[in-house]
């Protein structure tokens, strides 16, 4: 049936998901997330004591998160019954945000296989309307919820607002797409200042998400300054920058598994670096239950994707489970 499931996903994502354009075929793919209930069937929910992990201090059961996209509470309350261990919302800024306007995806396809380059621009709510939103939303898992912001001030203000409603508190300093967020990694001494005020805004526990493109920064300054603050778990990472012509801001975050190695190599270098004193999520370009084996054994607290959610659909998690559980027997 797992495979069955696979095999047909793949037909859909060849045939007709990747054939259609990318402004046809995202608001298809979000269509059917809403509307079909796959969350009911049994493939997806492989319950096991053994892959349980905690995180923060929080339980998941089981060490996947579905990454940092998606704000609709239907599509993320519908991702929680799809064997995921915990979701993440998209990040979330002080006031709404239309995003970039199109074409702010295009499909790219590399040598390591199909990833992403997204110029999305933070479309969100805004903080009020989210909140309103997140009140209506069970967690069936538990819920990330992931902040943006231009100064410290912002995110306090989206941090203090936001916190009642997840288990976990993302901070996003490392979207390509805005260059002011962008631009945090080369202010580390005003990052720290951030970081010490979100952690003074929340007693829910606090992850960084950093940038693949600022390595150094990131183990000399960005994460040592988060230890220092009191936060200590880190996401590695966002999507990379890259030029892209066919999006409306030529550039864009490339996304998918062309990160995987920088991926894998930074799970490595921060595990060693920093020992326990460091939770790690591996995310970029994990799309098969080989990688998340590969950065789980490098010393990742739990992984996470979301390119791989597109390509190989809703029931790559249920592989990587099961590959979890093989290798654990
Ligand atoms: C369309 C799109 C929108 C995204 N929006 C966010 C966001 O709001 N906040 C964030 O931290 N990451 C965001 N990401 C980055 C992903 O969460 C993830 O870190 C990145 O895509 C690398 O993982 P992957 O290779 O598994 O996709 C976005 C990615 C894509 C493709």
């Amino acid at each position: 049936m797992v495979r069955a499931a696979d095999l047909l996903y793949r037909a859909l994502y060849r045939g007709l998901l990747s054939r259609l354009p990318e402004r046809a075929a995202v608001p298809l793919g979000q269509w059917g997330l809403r509307r079909l209930p796959l969350d009911r069937l049994p493939i997806f929910r492989p319950e096991d004591p053994r892959l349980e992990v905690t995180l923060g201090g929080v339980r998941l059961p089981n060490p996947l998160i579905l990454s940092s996209m998606y704000y609709d509470t239907a599509i993320l309350h519908r991702a929680m019954g799809l064997g995921f261990g915990a979701v993440t919302t998209k990040s979330i800024t002080p006031g709404p945000r239309p995003g970039h306007p199109h074409p702010n995806l295009v499909r790219i396809e590399t040598t390591h296989g199909p990833g992403l380059v997204n110029c999305n621009g933070f479309s969100n709510p805004g903080l009020e309307a989210y909140r309103r939103a997140l009140a209506g939303l069970p967690h069936r898992v538990p819920l990330i919820v992931s902040a943006a912001g231009e100064s410290a001030e912002e995110y306090v203000h989206v941090v203090s607002g936001l916190e009642e409603f997840g288990d976990l508190v993302e901070i996003n300093i490392s979207s390509p797409n805005t260059r002011l967020v962008y631009e945090w990694s080369s202010r580390p001494a005003e990052l720290k200042r951030v970081f010490e005020a979100a952690r003074k805004a929340t007693a829910k526990p606090l992850i960084v998400k950093v940038s693949p493109d600022y390595r150094q920064a990131n183990e000399e300054t960005i994460i040592p300054a988060a230890l220092e603050a009191g936060i200590g778990i880190v996401n590695c990472g966002n999507t990379r920058r890259v030029e892209e012509p066919r999006l409306s801001q030529r550039a864009g975050g490339l996304s998918g598994p062309a990160l995987f190695a920088a991926t894998l190599e930074n799970v490595r270098r921060l595990r060693q670096r920093f020992d326990n004193r460091l939770e790690i999520i591996a995310t970029g370009g994990i799309d098969s239950p080989d990688k998340a084996l590969q950065a789980l054994s490098a010393g990742a607290r739990a992984c996470s994707y979301f390119t791989g959610f597109i390509t190989r659909g809703p029931i790559l998690a249920r592989l990587i489970l099961d590959a979890l559980l093989a290798a654990r027997k």
